[in-house]
C-alpha cells in the first residue's frame, strides 16, 4: 500500500515509518516538525508542512497515489494541555478535522489514528477494556475522544474505514536504525530515567509516593515502541482487507511502578540515580494498564518485546549512543 504517515518525524511516528516499510509499503512522511525531527526520516519521502494544509496535502495524496494515512501528528504534552487547552483544540481537534475531511475529499478512506489511554481518565476496573467508560481528567485526553468521535461519523457519512489505537506508556527505540525518543522537554520516565543516569539531570523527581500502590508509587503499562508500531501494519492491512475497525487498546497489560522503572533501568545500565519526591501531580491516576485482549485476538497482534528489561535496553542503546538525541551538534 502507499501510506501516509502524519506526524511520521516524531517518536512513534518514525518507529511506525520503519516498520510498514520492513512490511513493504511505500511510505510518505508529513510533518511540520512542531517537535519532530527530520533526522528521524532518513528513508522516506518526506514532505514539511502542517496536517491543516489542504493544498499541500492534496497534491501529496493524487501525485503518490496514497491508499490509507496513519495520523500521529498531534500535541501531547499532558500537563500543558491543562495549562494552554487552546493549543489542543486547535491542533488535536480543529487541524485534525480539516485533515480528516481532505483525507476523505480526495478519497484516502482507511485510517489509523494515535490514540490514548488518557480517554479513560481514572479508571475503576484494571485491566482497562475499551469498553470501560471514557472520562478523561485532562484536555488532552477529551481531545482524543473527540477525533475518534469524528472518525466515528466520517465512517457514517463517507464510508471511511478506521482504526483507533488507544496507546498506553510508549517506551524502547530502534537505536540499530538511529531513532529513538528525543522530546524537549522530556515528560517521558524511562527517557528522564536514563537522561538522569547520563547526568544530565541531577535526579529523578517521583510524583507521589502515597498512592494506593505496593511501595506507594504509581503503576503504568509499558509496550515497546516497536510492537506499538507493528499494530499499526496490522490495523492498516486488516482495514484494507475490509475488516472491521474500531478500537483497541495497546499495552503489554501489565503495571510496573516508578520504583520498579528505576530499578530495571538501573540493573540495564549497571548505574544507580538519585531520586526525590515531589507532591502528586493532579490528574494522575494510581494504576493504569492495559487489556490488550482485543487486539491479539482479533487482529493477531503478539507483542515481541513484552519484558521491561528489553524495553529499557533498547532505549538505553539510543541515549547512549544519542545523548543529544537528533541534535549532534550540542
Ligand atoms: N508517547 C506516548 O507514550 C503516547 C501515548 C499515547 C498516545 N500518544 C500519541 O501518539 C502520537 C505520537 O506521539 P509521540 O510521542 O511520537 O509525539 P511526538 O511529538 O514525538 O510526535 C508528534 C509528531 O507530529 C508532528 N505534528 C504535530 N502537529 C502537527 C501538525 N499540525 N501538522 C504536521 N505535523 C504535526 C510533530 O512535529 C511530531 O513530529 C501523538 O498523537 C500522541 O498523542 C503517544
Amino acid at each position: 500500500m502507499k501510506v501516509l504517515v502524519v506526524g511520521g518525524a516524531g517518536y512513534i511516528g518514525s518507529h511506525v515509518v520503519l516498520e510498514l516499510q520492513q512490511a513493504g509499503h511505500d511510505v510518505y512522511v508529513l510533518d511540520n516538525l512542531q517537535t519532530g525531527h527530520r533526522e528521524a526520516v532518513a528513508t522516506a519521502p518526506f514532505f514539511p508542512g502542517d496536517i491543516a494544509d489542504n493544498e499541500l496535502l492534496s497534491r501529496l495524496i493524487s501525485e503518490h497515489r496514497i491508499e490509507a494515512a496513519v495520523h500521529l501528528a498531534a500535541d501531547s504534552t499532558v500537563g500543558l494541555s491543562m495549562q494552554d487547552p487552546g493549543i489542543f483544540f486547535n491542533n488535536n481537534v480543529g487541524k485534525g478535522a480539516l485533515f480528516l475531511d481532505t483525507l476523505v475529499k480526495t478519497g484516502v478512506k482507511i485510517l489509523v489514528f494515535s490514540s490514548s489511554a488518557a480517554v479513560y481518565g481514572s479508571p475503576d476496573n484494571m485491566p482497562i477494556k475499551e469498553s470501560h467508560p471514557l472520562n478523561p481528567v485532562n484536555v488532552y485526553g477529551s481531545t482524543k475522544i473527540m477525533f475518534e468521535e469524528m472518525m466515528h461519523w466520517y465512517e457514517k457519512i463517507y464510508g471511511l474505514r478506521w482504526m483507533a489505537l488507544r496507546y498506553f506508556n510508549a517506551a524502547g527505540a530502534a537505536p540499530g536504525y538511529g531513532i529513538g525518543e528525543d522530546h524537549n522537554p522530556e515528560t517521558h520516565l524511562i527517557p528522564i530515567i536514563l537522561q538522569t543516569i547520563l547526568g544530565q539531570r541531577q535526579e529523578l523527581q517521583i510524583f507521589g509516593n502515597d498512592y494506593p500502590t505496593p511501595d506507594g508509587t504509581c503503576i503504568r503499562d509499558y509496550i515497546h515502541v516497536a510492537d506499538l508500531s507493528r499494530a499499526h501494519v496490522l490495523g492498516l492491512e486488516a482495514l484494507s482487507a475490509g475488516e472491521a475497525g474500531g478500537v483497541y487498546n495497546l499495552g503489554n497489560g501489565q503495571g510496573f511502578s516508578v520504583r520498579e522503572v528505576v530499578r530495571v533501568c538501573e540493573a540495564v545500565t549497571g548505574q544507580k540515580i538519585a531520586a526525590g519526591i515531589s507532591p502528586r501531580r493532579f490528574g494522575d491516576p494510581p494504576v493504569l494498564v492495559a487489556s490488550a485482549e482485543k487486539i491479539k485476538s482479533e487482529l493477531g497482534w503478539v507483542p515481541q518485546y513484552p519484558d521491561l528489561e528489553s524495553i529499557a535496553a533498547s532505549a538505553w542503546e539510543w541515549h547512549r549512543l544519542n545523548p543529544n538525541g537528533f541534535n549532534k551538534q550540542l
